[in-house]
Order: structure tokens, then sequence, then C-alpha cells
């Protein structure tokens, strides 16, 4: 089969990441979707910078992002931010490419002309690693619990500040040191502004809220306050009364319509949301036929977030090759059969 082409915009931590996955196990890929998958092209903000150890073709490195999307069949997005991206996918979408994205902050404020876009030129917008990372969790209230009636949304969504108030409560580091170390691990958002104000878990909460509750939910819909208020003091005081302090996620259907909010709150040690350690994200769902659900894995980091792009990118891959989201039998056929060990 024709390769399928694919644009990568930005090579940054998560970008880097697919790069070189889409590198090194490009069998595997084409194996899975049954055509191959050829990066035609990787815009930067900066030409000329060393990005050897990504292992891609210097040649493939482009400032034209513009240009870069209109000979794409798939279009990752992993700039971040509002603008250029909200331009870049609706040009890529006009070209008839689909897309995937990591970019929360524009599926709040602007998804639904997204959606608009992706409709009116048929093609597939996916974004899971838009919340919670590595974790499965847009694709289960998208697909999976479609047909239930979700009730409530709550947890752990912004990897960085539960590093920080992790770190806060463990080591009694103080806030501004806590979250260098979540920066120099690639947790933080370029300005952590928008992690430690609590932007960036508003965001999440509105899609979460939006696809949980098939509505429309903004980010400024969002109640939020963020952890910069929280001090090394109230941490303390936390344990003391054997609490922690989490900054929590919380999506309610309530007879009226819906709330969502995002705040930090003390939680008893003995809660499992105490136990989400450093940059791992945990959410609860409870729906009223699935009852109580539980989502957890790493929320932030360069990897774990590729992980949920390149799902998504073999799922709208698939989905061009041979119709449906899921493996056709083309792909079913390629696959090597493994050996299954000793029973
Ligand atoms: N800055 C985000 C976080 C990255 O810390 O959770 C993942 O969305």
């Amino acid at each position: 089969r024709e390769p399928l082409r694919v644009a990568l915009l930005g090579a940054g931590v998560v970008g880097g990441a697919v790069a070189r996955h889409l590198t090194q196990r490009s069998g595997d890929m084409a194996a899975r979707v049954g055509a191959p998958l050829e990066i035609v092209g990787i815009a930067v903000r900066r030409a000329g910078r060393d990005r050897s150890e990504l292992g891609v073709d210097a040649s493939l490195f482009t400032t034209d992002a513009e240009e870069l999307v209109t000979r794409a069949d798939l279009v990752v997005e992993v700039i971040g931010g509002i603008e250029p991206a909200r331009s870049l996918i609706l040009r890529a979408m006009a070209h008839g490419a689909s897309v995937v994205t990591a970019n929360k902050a524009l599926l709040a404020e602007d998804g639904p002309r997204l959606y608009a876009a992706a409709a009116q030129h048929g093609v597939d917008l996916y974004y899971e690693a838009a919340v919670a990372g590595a974790i499965p969790l847009l694709r289960p209230l998208r697909e999976s619990l479609a047909g239930d009636e979700v009730r409530k949304v709550l947890g752990i969504v912004n990897g960085t500040t539960n590093y920080v108030l992790d770190k806060m409560d463990t080591t009694g580091a103080g806030f501004q040191d806590a979250v260098e170390q979540a920066q120099a691990l690639g947790y933080a958002e370029a300005d952590p502004t928008a992690d430690v104000e609590g932007f960036d878990a508003a965001a999440k909460a509105a899609i979460l809220a939006s696809l949980a509750f098939h509505t429309r939910v903004s980010g400024s819909d969002v109640y939020r306050e963020g952890i910069t208020e929280v001090s090394a003091a109230d941490v303390a005081a936390a344990r003391e009364m054997d609490c922690v302090v989490k900054l929590l996620a919380i999506c309610e259907r309530n007879d009226g319509g819906v709330s969502v909010r995002v705040h930090p709150a003390m939680i008893p040690r003995s809660h499992p949301l105490a136990g989400v350690r450093e940059a791992f994200n945990a959410v609860f769902v409870e729906a009223d036929a699935a009852g109580q659900l539980m989502f957890y894995g790493r929320g932030a980091g360069g990897e774990p977030t590729a992980s949920a792009v390149l799902g998504d990118l073999v799922a709208v891959a698939r989905h061009r090759v041979g119709g449906g989201l899921g493996p056709g039998e083309s792909s079913y056929a390629d696959l090597p059969i493994l050996s299954m060990g000793d029973a």
C-alpha cells in the first residue's frame, strides 16, 4: 500500500518522542495500520538546532508549517497554545488531513469549531493526549461509555502540580524548587503558569465534562484555583491531620446542569487519590450503568504523552486504510505470529 504521509508540528518533548517512535518502529506501525506511516516533514520554530538524537533525516525539518500541512494525510499537532496551532489544524483539515493533537488549551477554548471543521471536511480529530497523558480516558468516555449516563468525573489531571505538591509533602521542598524540578523533568508546560495557576487542569476538566456529559464546556466556564497559594505551612498542617493536598478537577452532572471546578483540596491519606505520587494522574468516573471506574497512569512527560498520540495516529491511519477505526482484517493479516510461551 501507498504510505500515509505524516506531518509533525512541533519537535519538543512530545513531538521528539513521537518522531523517534515513528522512525525506530516503522515496521510495527505499518503492520498495525496496514500501510507505512511516512514522516514527510517536522515543523519547528527555529531551524538549525541539533536534533540528531531524534534519528530522523535532517532534511525533514522545516519552519514552513503552513506549507507542510498541505501535503500530509495525517497531521500531528504538538506545538500547544492557541495560535498558530488553530490555524494550522484548520488548514490541514481543509486540505483533507486528519488531525491528532495534544492541545488541551485549544480544545477547551475552541473545540466545537475544530469538530465542525473535521465534519465539514470528512476527516478525523483525535486528542487522547490532551488529557491525562498516557491514560486512555477520552476514548473510553467518547466511545466505550457513549451509551451510559456519566454522573461524575473526578481526579488529578495535572502532573506538574501533583509532582510539586508531592515533593512539598515528602521532602519539605519549597514551591519554586519543586516547580523547577518538574520543569527539568519535562512535565511542566513551557510557561508553568498554566500548570500552577490551574489553567491546564481547567482546560482538561472542560474537555472531560464536554465528553462525559455530551455538552459544551469551555475552559473559561470552569471555576479555577491553582496551587500558588499553597504554602509549605499548609502542606505541613495537612500532614499533621494525616491528609495531603491535591489539585482536584471535579466535573458533576446535577439536576440543573453541570458543575466543573478545579481547586486544591485536603484529602485523607487513606483515600486512593492520596497515593497518586509524582507526575501520575488518576481519574474516577461514575456512570449509571457502569458504576465506578478508575483510571491511573503517567499524566505528563514525553514518552507517556507520545503513547497517547501514537495510539490516535494508528486509529486515524487505520480509518484511512480500512474504513474503520479499529484494526482491519488486512492489518491483522500482516501481523507476525508470536510464540505463546509455556503455559
Ligand atoms: N503540563 C501538563 C501536566 C502536561 O503537568 O500535566 C500534560 O498535559
